[in-house]
């Protein structure tokens, strides 16, 4: 199996220690994702990087991952996410500096990889629009999962009606209080025979699939640390069995787990 993952690979950077590590959903799902698919499987990134020690940071956080790694090294800066953690560990996004993402747009070998993947993998939110229309052009017999990671600021009801029809498994981090943006996702998934899991922080997760609705309960953890990248690592591990043909229960459970580690320690990965 070949999973192809697309979009944003960069630094996170924490205010106001400054301390940072490399970040950003596609890098954090891809290392994820190559600890726990099947090693026969392929994992492999696309993701521009700018000229700067950022990129050289990413680069080496990636050598000898066992990632297929396709970097595109534009001229410009590396994308960087200013994060705080508060006192009780819940990350609280401050500002995105996108850089080279904003115009970054896939070359012909690239959007023949992405073509021929089994499992497609991206993320999408305002900054990355224009990849994330590129990419949704493209004809893929594969599975398409698609992380709509800034839902919960911009319900972009729109732009999900226009592309749920070619995705299969949609993610969205949203909160107890996104009650109504719920229900019309669970509504879509009703209507349209598809895939989508709504992760709520420490209140667990919810997936709805035609008429059927789970649950999982976040799983109890010693103490929470720094809950960034918890909703990747939790994508990272639902598909891992997902896509190998677990149920949507099994694939729930793998996800709480693998975030419940991801939140006990500093740092998205
Ligand atoms: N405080 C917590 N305690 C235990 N588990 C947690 C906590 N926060 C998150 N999780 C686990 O991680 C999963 C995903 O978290 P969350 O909804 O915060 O993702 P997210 O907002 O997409 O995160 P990110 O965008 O940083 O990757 C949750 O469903 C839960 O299983
Ligand atoms: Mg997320």
């Amino acid at each position: 199996m070949r999973v192809v993952c697309v979009g944003d690979c960069g630094i996170d950077r924490y205010l106001p220690t400054g301390k940072h590590y490399v970040g950003g959903i596609t890098a954090n799902f891809a290392r994820h994702a190559r600890s726990l698919f099947p090693a026969a499987d392929e994992i492999a990134v696309i993701a521009p990087l700018g000229n700067d020690p950022e990129a050289t940071a990413v680069r080496s956080a990636f050598a000898s991952s066992g990632i297929d790694c396709h970097f595109c090294e534009l001229d410009g800066a590396t994308p960087v996410q200013y994060i705080n953690v508060r006192e009780d560990g819940e990350k609280e996004f401050l500002r995105y500096e996108e850089g080279v993402l904003r115009n970054f747009e896939l070359d012909a070998p690239e959007i023949e990889l992405i073509a021929d993947s089994d499992v497609l993998v991206a993320p999408a939110y305002l900054q990355i629009a224009r990849l994330f229309d590129g990419l949704m052009q493209i004809r893929t017999n594969g599975t398409i999962c698609i992380d709509f990671a800034d839902f919960a600021q911009h319900p972009d009801f729109e732009l999900l009606e226009r592309h749920l029809e070619s995705i299969d498994v949609s993610f969205f981090g949203l909160s107890g209080n996104d009650e109504e943006t719920i229900e019309k996702l669970a509504a879509m998934a009703r209507a349209q025979d598809k895939l989508i899991v709504v992760t709520l922080g420490g209140g667990g997760s919810i997936a709805f699939q035609r008429k059927r609705r789970y649950e999982q309960q976040a799983l109890p953890v010693d103490q929470v640390i720094d809950t960034t990248g918890a909703g990747d690592a939790y994508a990272a591990a639902f598909l891992s069995r997902y896509c190998h043909g677990a149920g949507i229960n099994e694939a729930m459970a793998a996800g709480a787990a693998r975030a419940a580690s991801v939140v006990q320690r500093p740092g998205a990965f």
